[in-house]
This record gives C-alpha cells, sequence and structure tokens, in this order.
C-alpha cells in the first residue's frame, strides 16, 4: 500500500531527525554534574572564580572535587563564574572574605544533592578582622593595641579606606594578602 509506505518513511525520517537532534544537544552541551555534600558558590561576576578560590586558600591538593566554570551566559548577569566544592561547607569568615570580591554572589549549601541553605552574601560598609592595613606606616601595622578598619569606598571596582591612615586599599592589595 503506498499509503502506508510513506507514512513509514515518514516516522522513519521524524526517527532520525530526533535522533540528530539527540547527538547534536549531547555533542554541544556538556552539563556540570551535580554535587552531593558541599558549597556551591554561584552567580560570582564572571571572570573572578580564580580570585575567589585563592581567598579561600583553594590549592587543587586538598584531594576533593572542584569544578570551576568561568564566564558562562547568566539570565541575571551577562556572564557569571561557578564554583562548586564537593565536601566542603563556607564558615561565615570565609563567606565575608568571598563578599569582598564576589559582591553579587551566592551561596549554596548542598547537602544529600539538595540545596538546603541559599545565601546572597553583602559586603558590610565597614570591613574589620578580615584585612591588614597595605600602608607599613599604618598605625593599626603597628605594636599598638589597635585593630585594622576600613569604610568600603566602592564595591565594583573594590576600594576601602583606612581608618586610620586613609589608605586606600585595591583589588590587588587585598589579594596579596591570601
Ligand atoms: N547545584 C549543584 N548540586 C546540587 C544542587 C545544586 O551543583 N546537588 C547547583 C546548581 O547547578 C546551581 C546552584 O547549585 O548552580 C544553585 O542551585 P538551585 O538553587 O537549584 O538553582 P537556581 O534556582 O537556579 O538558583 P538561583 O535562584 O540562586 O539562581
Ligand atoms: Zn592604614
Amino acid at each position: 500500500m503506498p499509503g502506508s509506505c510513506s507514512l513509514k518513511f515518514f516516522i522513519l525520517v521524524w526517527g532520525i531527525a530526533l535522533v540528530k537532534e539527540g547527538l547534536s544537544l549531547s555533542e554541544t552541551e556538556l552539563r556540570v554534574s551535580k554535587i552531593k555534600n558541599g558549597t556551591v558558590i554561584d552567580h560570582i561576576s564572571g571572570g573572578h572564580a580564580l580570585d575567589v578560590v585563592k581567598i579561600l586558600g583553594i590549592t587543587g591538593k586538598e584531594k576533593k572535587v572542584i569544578t570551576i566554570a568561568i564566564n558562562v551566559p547568566s539570565r541575571r548577569f551577562k556572564t557569571k563564574d561557578i564554583i562548586k566544592i564537593e565536601g566542603r561547607e563556607l564558615n561565615p569568615q570565609e563567606v565575608h572574605k568571598i563578599a569582598l570580591l564576589a559582591p553579587h554572589a551566592t551561596i549554596n549549601i548542598v547537602r544529600n544533592y539538595k540545596v538546603v541553605e541559599k545565601q546572597r552574601v553583602k559586603l558590610p560598609k565597614i570591613i574589620e578582622n578580615i584585612l591588614k592595613c597595605a600602608n607599613p606606616a599604618c598605625i593599626s601595622n603597628s605594636n599598638e593595641p589597635v585593630q585594622a578598619k576600613f569604610y568600603v569606598e566602592s564595591e565594583e571596582p573594590l576600594l576601602l579606606k583606612c581608618h586610620y591612615c586613609g589608605f586606600i586599599m585595591e583589588k590587588k592589595d587585598i589579594l596579596e594578602q591570601f
């Protein structure tokens, strides 16, 4: 029957088209795996993941699975970076440090594949305890019992002003300390 023959042909072509589409998807897309337990730092401004890796002291020798994606397309911003750390949950001090270099980041704590906690980092207006003043002559670097203290002058680019000597610290002065 010619009708049933052309129907079979149509189904065959359609099937091949579907398979081809499936193939081309897997050939062009490589999805980064979900993690089982650990932390996902998401929405880091595009290109800043390696700075965050540095301030967290990650060297790659930890024997933990760490996935870093740089400059991937993002709906919220044009591009974003993502860091997935298997088997490590960040403490509040580490979250504060991330806020310095990735003020829009989201910290997701994952347990048994589920996001159990989601926190937007926030850069406080005054920074204490995390950093030293980059001016060697600053009183906060002397033997005086004075704790370093900075005002956030600008978030992006990051500029911090020392409470004591007025020195302006830039991102590079901050990265040098970690
Ligand atoms: N994620 C992961 N492993 C899991 C769960 C989540 O790697 N077991 C990652 C997701 O890929 C995503 C991030 O953690 O990058 C946050 O996950 P989720 O809250 O599910 O995604 P969204 O709703 O898109 O997050 P947001 O609203 O913060 O953009
Ligand atoms: Zn100072």
